[in-house]
């Protein structure tokens, strides 16, 4: 009988694997073994290209590197003159072709490594910062430590009319939080550039290609004369991507649970909780207004909400009441009514004792839950019906 050779590595592949669905208990080991295996995949490249990569970041104001908390400055790299500009003159250089690190939140020993950047800033663009940043997803389950030292590493980008913040295809070098300014978003189909949506003086973009290691997904132009903040990839992945990792682990159990998101693939699951802001709210709090323009999508993870309407006389006028048409708890949504029909909010929306939200902005929303809008469009229906049952016939049309 012939003797079979065990490959160098194949033991250690399959101990990994079976010790990470022991630990996580997937409900699809295929499906799990795919990701599992690319995430090596993916380790692997990251580390062939941290090898060939400079370490040479983009659009660097002036900064201050430490590992302390005591900045210092930095001598400018002799090539840094053509890719850095002061952040105060608002012009900045693209990233061109970098060799860019996988999408491996586990993996991220080396990130202690990388010196903390800090763009000293006046009391005044401080606040203006903190001003922009309040209401930003991807900052809402960071520790008061990580998002003091996220607000340290941006640095300001002054934008004219017509300027490209990012060009679809380019490797990622910054993430961007708006201050002001409204931006196109257009993204290619068939070779013809599409806009998509756009970006009305809040909100923040530029993510994707940092968080999972891919070209930029979309083109962004600037239609005005506006503010961004901008932080670093190197930065980014310290902070933002391995907090995704925490996200990942501490919300990957419950999204499995939530009915409307079923239907999706895990990875798909698992790029939605990479997007996810999680937000607490007290008693009788309101988290949507009637009437309001709408621009996010909630996740019930603890507590619940009560939707209200206001009330209508019998000739169609509206009065000062309101009168609730329906609850949620754990593992329902709302707030998709307004995103779908491109409608002011249909209700007003109350915390019922202690809640607390996954928010998702418009922009993942009509990215990530395209695949679930059958059963939202099927949801919505009935609220009609609802509706009718409450008011009669003198309701609004929903859509
Ligand atoms: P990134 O791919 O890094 O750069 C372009 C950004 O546009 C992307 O991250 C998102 O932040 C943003 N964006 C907004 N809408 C879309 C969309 N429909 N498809 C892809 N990217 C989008």
């Amino acid at each position: 009988m012939s003797k079979v050779e065990i490959p160098a590595g194949l033991k250690e592949l399959l101990q990994g694997y079976t010790v990470e669905v022991l630990r996580r208990g997937p409900p699809d080991l295929v499906e799990f073994a795919v990701q599992h295996f690319t995430r090596i995949l993916e380790g692997q490249r990251n580390n062939q290209g941290d090898k060939k990569r400079s370490k040479k970041s983009e659009r660097r104001g002036v900064s201050f590197e430490t590992k302390s908390n005591t900045p210092k400055k930095v001598e400018e790299e002799e090539e840094e003159e053509e890719d850095t500009v002061k952040p105060t003159t608002g012009k900045y250089n693209r990233r061109v072709s970098v060799c860019a690190e996988a999408y491996n939140p586990d993996d991220d020993e080396d990130d202690d490594a990388e010196p903390r950047v800090v763009h000293p800033k006046t009391d005044v663009q401080r606040r203006r910062l903190q001003d922009a940043c309040r209401d930003i997803l991807l900052f809402k389950t960071l520790e008061q430590e990580q998002f003091s030292e996220v607000l340290d590493g941006m640095f300001e980008v002054l934008v004219k009319p017509q300027e490209h913040i990012i060009d679809q295809g380019d490797d990622g070098d910054n993430f961007y939080v708006i201050e002001k300014g409204v931006y196109d978003i257009l993204v290619q189909k068939d070779g013809v550039s599409v806009c998509v949506g756009k970006y009305d003086n809040k909100g923040s973009f530029g993510e994707l290609a940092l968080m999972y290691n891919t070209p930029r997904a979309a083109t962004i132009i600037a239609t005005q004369e506006g503010a961004l903040w901008g932080l670093d990839r190197a930065t980014f992945h310290r902070l933002i991507v391995r907090n995704n990792a925490k996200k990942r682990r501490m919300y990957e159990a419950f999204i499995e649970c939530v009915p409307l998101l079923k239907s999706l693939e895990l990875s798909e699951r698992m790029k939605i909780v990479d997007v996810v802001g999680a937000r607490a709210f007290k008693d009788g709090e309101l988290l949507i207004t009637q009437g309001d323009a709408a621009d996010c999508f909630y996740i019930v993870e603890s507590g619940a909400v009560k939707i209200m309407i206001k009330n209508k006389t019998k000739a169609g006028q509206q009065d000062n009441t309101e009168v609730e048409v329906a609850r949620c708890s754990r593992g329902q949504y709302f707030g998709e009514l307004a995103l779908v029909t491109n409608k002011p909010r249909a209700a007003s929306v109350y915390a019922d004792g202690e809640t607390k939200c996954l928010v998702i902005d418009i922009q993942a929303f009509e990215r990530l839950l395209g695949p679930c809008m059958d059963i939202m469009k099927r949801n919505i229906s009935q609220y009609e019906e609802q509706r009718v049952a409450i008011f009669g016939s003198s309701v609004d049309q929903l859509h």
